[in-house]
């Protein structure tokens, strides 16, 4: 048994409920595979013989386990066994206290499973669970192994009773098995070899569906992800430690290392054990890479090819799975363990625990112990992942609260865009040409600043009625002011745009530069967008520090649907109008915004007086737009 075999075996986990004989199959299986020790099973039948007890295929995963704890020969968590046509490892075996963590954290990642189930029992909640995660975690290859038919006759109709409701379930959750098998393994029935005793099956045998399994799809053929685990420093040299997660690296290729931005070039590949240094290395490989240049680089970053980078972001949906002994909770945060990357994250929101018997949703505020959830989390920074569809090494992570393993799932971006930081441009040939006229001779002329106004809010907040007011009082009063409206804007410069996060995030930054130009040219602007995300506002405050006032234009959602101008909330939830704000789409409140203006009180009028005021008082404090600069008077 040596490494290599280990290694290269295809990997399979055994689940289901307790009690449906996970353990017999499994004795079974290295038993009629020739896998156990010579003399093995007559001795423990010799033992049961003289306790006066039956002999149970389960035993043999005692007995093996009882050596294991003495530090003798086999080791269940690994257990090897070979068909004709190839060697298979069962991971973990069932029944073991760590599975559950193991099978989340992906250190016990398999190529398929098997999923037992008891004839008599039927499908129980945790032979649903088990499926349930199996999904969640991507396993596509199932078997379904109805055992125990002994024990209701051989019954071809009890078989099919049980058989149409797991297949059900399984395609509520989008997973087909490969085959549904009848089988006993106490007495070997289509475990290895065709059972004589049903013969209204035609299928194949346990071991037969095995074999044709598809081979694990190597991760070559995905986009480099090369996590970096450490730096070390040999006098003026650096060498960048990791393992190639996914995809294919090589000696001369431009690298990019996320979140930082920072792009360098791999100038040599060192293997510890090779002679030569390779040219390139693929994924599972660990090795040392070095750079052309001298960038700072961290434990935690993931370096990719420049034209194929992870997501970057501060916000993510996931599929949880909790093993917390205390609860999951809003407002909590936790350490998030990313390949080597540990980010802190906080729940935002809990949007749904999934009962996973009949996989409704059941909105709560908590998630308890091996529930399955929904969760949108924040971190601090950008984190940089990859959804879980696209590649499951980076695309999953595990909790950590207090050095214990909490909770891990998977990554989903729906409804958020993709932030991936750009490969800094310091060498893109351009050069900002200065202006004769500055914006403060502007505003002398003008007399008053310039600056923008952020309207940001839900559609039907009163976002536009506000906007348009507004700047019919500042321009009575002699300011130089625009609106800038998303229902304009949409039509012109933003006309390629949608609604997708991505789109979203364009059509704001694009606007957030034509508002700073405005703004530069001397005008007060009034920007009235949604603008649903966060970091998309911040971001505009970026560009334009000082010159940007955040306004919140606050409704709650019931009164935005009961008002709804433009009749969109009815289509929205009619279906016929995709992600929108509110409904199926997120919408992220300022958290710190200059002024918020709640129009479920305030009417119109009001609301734009409160507005007039902040300028006002902004003038006062001698910082801001629309007001008599201090050597200017109206
Ligand atoms: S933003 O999200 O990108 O900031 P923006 O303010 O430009 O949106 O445009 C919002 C307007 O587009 C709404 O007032 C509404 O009239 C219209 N609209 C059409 N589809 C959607 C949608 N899916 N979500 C939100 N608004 C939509």
């Amino acid at each position: 048994m040596n490494a290599f075999t280990r290694e290269s075996a295809f990997r399979i986990v055994i689940v289901g409920h307790v009690d449906h004989g996970k353990s017999t199959l499994v004795g079974r299986l290295l038993h009629e595979t020739g896998t156990l020790p010579v003399g093995k099973v007559e001795s423990l039948r010799k033992v049961c013989e003289k306790r006066g007890m039956p002999f149970e295929w389960a035993f043999v995963m005692d007995a093996l386990q009882a050596e294991r704890d003495q530090g003798i020969t086999i080791d269940t968590a690994q257990i090897l066994f070979h068909t004709d046509r190839r060697p298979y490892v069962i991971i973990d075996a069932p029944g073991h206290k760590e599975f559950l963590k193991n099978m989340i954290t992906g250190a016990a990642s398999a190529d398929a499973a098997v999923l037992v189930i008891d004839a008599i029992e039927g499908v129980q909640e945790q032979s649903r669970r088990h499926g349930y995660l199996l999904h969640l975690l991507g396993l596509r290859q199932l078997a379904v192994v109805v055992n125990k038919m002994d024990a209701v006759g051989y019954a071809q109709d009890r078989f099919e009773e049980v058989a149409t409701e797991i297949r059900a379930y399984l395609a509520d959750i989008g997973v087909t098995p490969t085959q549904v098998i009848p089988a006993a393994a106490r007495h070997g029935d289509n475990i290895v070899a065709q059972s004589g005793k049903m013969p209204w099956y035609h299928g194949p045998t346990v071991t037969q569906v095995l074999d044709g399994f598809a081979p694990r799809v190597e991760s070559t053929s995905l986009p480099l992800r090369f996590p970096v685990q450490d730096v070390f420093k040999f006098d003026h040299r650096r060498i960048v430690a990791g393992r190639v997660e996914s995809g294919r690296i090589r000696v001369g290729d431009r690298l990019l290392f996320s979140p930082s931005g920072k792009t360098a070039r791999v100038s040599s590949i060192e293997t510890w054990n090779a002679p030569a240094a390779p040219s390139s290395a693929g994924a599972g490989q660990s090795i040392g890479i070095m750079l052309d240049e001298q960038v700072f680089i961290e434990r935690g970053q993931i370096a990719s090819h420049v034209e194929d980078a992870p997501v970057g972001t501060d916000v993510f949906r996931a599929r949880l799975f909790w093993l917390g002994r205390a609860p999951l909770s809003v407002g909590r945060r936790y350490k998030m363990k990313l390949v080597t990357a540990e980010h802190w994250v906080t729940v935002e929101a809990i949007e749904r625990v999934i009962d996973v018997n009949d996989l409704a949703a059941v909105p709560t505020e908590w998630v308890e112990r091996n529930a399955v959830a929904e969760v949108v989390f924040r971190s601090r920074g950008q984190v940089a992942l990859d959804e879980f569809v696209d590649d499951p090494k980076t695309g999953r992570f595990v909790l950590v609260d207090n050095f214990d393993i909490v909770g891990g799932g998977v990554i989903s971006m729906a409804g958020f865009p993709d932030r991936r930081c750009r490969p800094d441009s310091a060498d893109n040939d351009l050069t900002a040409v200065a202006h004769q006229v500055t914006t403060a001779d502007r505003n002398r002329a003008n007399g008053h600043a310039s600056g923008i106004l952020w309207l940001t809010g839900l559609s039907g907040s009163g976002k536009s009625t506000i906007a348009m007011e507004l700047e019919r009082r500042l321009f009575a009063k002699g300011r130089q002011v625009f609106v800038l409206d998303g229902d304009n804007v949409r039509q012109g410069l933003c006309a390629d745009l949608g609604f997708s996060a991505e789109d979203r995030a364009e059509n704001i930054r694009r606007v957030g530069e034509v508002a700073h130009l405005f703004a530069q040219s001397g005008m007060i602007v009034i920007a009235a967008f949604i603008s649903p995300y966060r970091a998309d506002r911040d971001r505009v405050r970026a560009i334009a520090p000082g010159l940007f006032h955040e306004i919140h234009v606050k409704a709650p959602l019931e009164l935005c649907q009961r008002r709804d101008p433009k009749g969109l909330y009815l289509k929205a939830r009619q279906g016929a109008i995709a992600e929108f704000t509110g409904v199926s789409a997120p919408y992220e409140p300022p958290l710190r915004p200059e002024l918020e203006i709640d129009t479920g009180r305030l009417s119109i009028e009001e609301s734009v007086d409160l507005i007039m005021r902040y300028i006002d008082r902004e003038s006062v404090r001698g910082e801001a737009v629309g007001m008599a600069h201090p050597d200017v008077s109206l």
